[in-house]
């Protein structure tokens, strides 16, 4: 009973991330993360060829309502049309290139704040000041703002500047088959907050793609995910993205000492399963998680948990966390849907931006959102949007226990070992694989030959 893993049924396009023969063996410099001569690259071979998330579906359901994406220097407008489709287009004015407008909001068109060109919807310019004083013509219905390419998936909005890239299923391949069982557009942003941060963007990347670390930084973790390697799966994907299922039941190697408040027990007793009938440590965990998948499968329509209706016995129970190459992560559990986006500054390499999306679903008669790893302080209900600096973790005193947090008080001394003479090749474990790979993937976008391409 105690040898349950993880490690089953590979998807047929993965390729094991937990074996380092699966890499070329590039070779990890430090400039990657200070150079601006390396931030200049990725602009032009990388952030202009993937695909970007603009924002959620649920921000733009009526027409006229459009979602602003700042990257970089670049801006981005994606806008809900008459006919209900979407299109996105650079929040530039086609007249001198004002920027068209800083927040989402919804209106019937878009008034350029500089001369009071009037953009529709569908980008084409409508209207216009002095429409007599242009020799050349009237531009009105002539000229447009020019259009990105739009996809949604996963109750969020993308958009891709590159016109040769795959379509966005494509691109995200296998995903949309991955988590095709849960109900992502049902689900409430309880948290929607970015966080100003003093490192460059790769550093969550390798953070993300690697569970090594949590045993040091998150401790409070696997007393309730079990986050070792040999019983987790590890899987990497063509283009890219990365994955680790780990079971959503307590690590048998870090044992909580009797007596201690376990939050497994509260799991157990949420679904009726008494943890002190269980005779030891070892029982509790491994047969309470099979009793609490049977609980949640025989009680979930009754209990309001209308979201699980499509999950299997994995799903139901287990925490698969899911990187996007190259600045995205998702993590789709059965009782949260988390989504995590790190983007560069506009010019310092030094620094980036993070953003928390945290995702609940709603159950009749519950008010608070109730994460395994913690009880948080949030109402089940949409979350405006919150700015702020990390600012060595003063500017984000709520999140102090929280896993994202403890990540990033590692940021300034990342930043100050990729500046030193003492710097290194990594040193990777196995169940690190998916670090090298998200460098080596990185590298063929650099060196303009980004998978899934001709
Ligand atoms: S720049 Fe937009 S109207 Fe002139
Ligand atoms: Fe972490």
């Amino acid at each position: 009973m105690s040898d349950a893993t993880a490690k089953t049924e590979l998807h047929p396009l993965a390729m094991d991330g937990s074996d380092p023969s699966q890499l070329r063996g590039d070779p990890i410099d430090a400039e990657r993360y200070f150079s601006h001569d390396f931030m200049q690259s990725e602009w032009q071979h990388l952030w202009t060829k993937v695909w970007h998330i603009a924002g959620r579906v649920q921000q733009l359901q009526q027409t006229g309502d459009y979602v602003v994406h700042h990257f970089m220097h670049e801006s981005v407008v994606i806008t809900r049309q008459h006919d209900g489709s979407l299109r996105g287009f650079y929040n530039t004015c086609g007249h001198r290139a004002q920027r068209l407008v800083w927040r989402d909001g919804s209106q019937d068109s878009l008034t350029c704040p500089y001369h009071g060109w009037v953009w529709g919807l569908d980008g084409t310019l409508v209207d216009l000041p002095d429409r007599d004083d242009f020799p050349q013509g009237d531009p009105c219905g002539e000229l447009s703002l020019i259009e990105v390419r739009v996809g949604v998936w996963g109750s969020m909005v993308w958009y891709t500047m590159d016109d040769e890239a795959p379509e966005l299923l494509d691109y995200l391949a296998p995903l949309p088959e991955l988590y095709a069982n849960h109900q992502f557009e049902k689900s409430v942003r309880v948290r929607w907050m970015r966080v100003a941060l003093d490192c460059n963007w790769k550093f969550s990347s390798d953070n993300f793609n690697e569970s090594y670390h949590t045993r040091t930084v998150h401790p409070q973790v696997p007393p309730v995910i079990d986050q070792d390697h040999f019983t987790s799966r590890f899987e990497m994907f063509p283009m890219g993205h990365a994955r680790i299922v780990q079971l959503g039941r307590p690590s048998l190697r870090d044992q909580v000492p009797a007596g201690q408040y376990h939050r497994w027990d509260d799991q157990l007793r949420d679904w009726g399963i008494d943890p002190d009938a269980y005779p030891d440590y070892e029982t509790k965990a491994v047969q309470g998680w099979l009793d609490l998948k049977a609980a949640k499968r025989a009680q979930w329509r009754e209990r309001g948990f209308l979201h699980y209706e499509h999950l299997t016995d994995e799903e139901l129970t287990e925490s698969p966390f899911q990187t996007i190459f190259p600045n995205v992560a998702i993590s789709a559990s059965a009782d949260s849907f988390g989504v995590y986006r790190w983007e560069p500054h506009p010019t310092d390499p030094e620094k980036s931006f993070f953003d928390v999306w945290t995702m609940a679903y709603p159950i009749e008669g519950q008010t608070d959102f109730v994460k395994r790893t913690a009880k948080v302080p949030l109402k089940l209900e949409e979350a405006d949007f919150d700015e702020r600096e990390y600012d060595d973790g003063l500017g984000v005193p709520e999140l102090a226990d929280q896993v994202v947090f403890q990540d990033w008080q590692l940021t300034a001394g990342q930043k100050a070992g990729w500046r030193s003479r003492g710097y290194q090749e990594p040193y990777l474990a196995a169940q690190e694989t998916r670090v090298g790979r998200f460098h080596e993937v990185l590298n063929d976008y650099l060196t303009g030959k980004p998978p899934g391409r001709a």
